[in-house]
């Protein structure tokens, strides 16, 4: 995972936008919905394999005031805490109009809105920290505030979990380990693409678990979670370069 760059990816990003952006519209509109309807009340949120990216924590950040981000790859977190700092490299905008759509959508300056948005979540974000499903604990905690510790009310974490498992089981321990960072009745969004084994930035191959909804479903009730919300999409790719399922978000509860 050293091999991702923040500005590589962010460039595969805005390709991914322009060909499949009816996938971002129903991700970023399914948090959305969960977030507005307090489903999972609190003030304490962690986003997982954050990437160096804003627009899946944005809608959040309306109701969640003290926001973790994270991520195992060093180039990711460092790209991400400048952003904050608004010296970075990288323009989250055409992304972060979609849940500025979702907020204001009279509004003819949807730019104004945007920027809203990026300063609410500026002053949301209080740790970008260093992150590995992988390892028990999950979190470098030395780096998070106080105020900003587990337990979390709400998990957020888009098209990463299957990214580092290398089988079923290794899934199930992931989920486990993410589900003690949240408190019992604390929520977890997930969305991904189902049955694929890799993606692509560039050139650049990385690895994903191949595992079925079905699976995905099993390996959340083995990892505590229950009362799920399920919705899955057909694959909607008019040129796809990977092979997959489809896609899937998903809303569960730490029981
Ligand atoms: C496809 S990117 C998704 C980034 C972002 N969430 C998004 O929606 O664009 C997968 C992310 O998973 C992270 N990742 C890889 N291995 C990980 C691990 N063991 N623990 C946590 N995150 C990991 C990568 O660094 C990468 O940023």
């Amino acid at each position: 995972m050293d091999d991702l760059k923040a500005e590589e990816y962010h460039k595969q990003h805005h390709i991914w936008l322009q060909e499949v952006k009816i996938y971002f519209e129903i991700t970023l509109t399914f948090i959305y919905d969960v977030v507005k309807s307090q489903r999972f009340k609190g003030k304490k949120l962690l986003e997982i394999g954050s990437g160096a990216t804003v627009h899946n924590i944005v809608s959040a950040s309306a109701y969640f005031p003290i926001i973790v981000q994270s991520d195992f790859a060093r180039d990711n977190r460092e790209t991400l805490k400048r952003w904050l700092k608004e010296d970075s490299p990288l323009d989250w905008s055409e992304f972060l109009n979609i849940p500025a759509r979702l907020e204001d959508f009279r509004s003819i300056d949807v730019r104004q809105i945007t920027s809203n948005l990026e300063s609410r979540v500026r002053r949301s974000v209080k740790a970008v920290v260093h992150c590995d499903i992988l390892t028990d604990g999950v979190l470098n905690l030395e780096e998070i505030p106080a105020e900003a510790a587990p337990p979390y009310d709400l998990i957020i974490s888009i098209l990463c979990i299957e990214v580092p498992c290398i089988d079923f089981e290794c899934f199930v321990s992931a989920l486990k380990r993410i589900n003690k960072l949240l408190r019992k009745g604390g929520g977890i969004i997930m969305s991904s693409v189902y049955n694929c084994d890799k993606w692509t930035v560039g050139d650049k191959e990385f690895p994903n678990l191949k595992i079925s909804l079905k699976n995905i479903l099993t390996a959340m009730d083995m990892a505590g979670f229950g009362n799920h919300d399920l919705k899955s999409y057909s694959p909607i790719d008019s040129a796809p370069r990977i092979t997959h399922g489809g896609y899937y978000c998903l809303a569960s509860e730490k029981l």
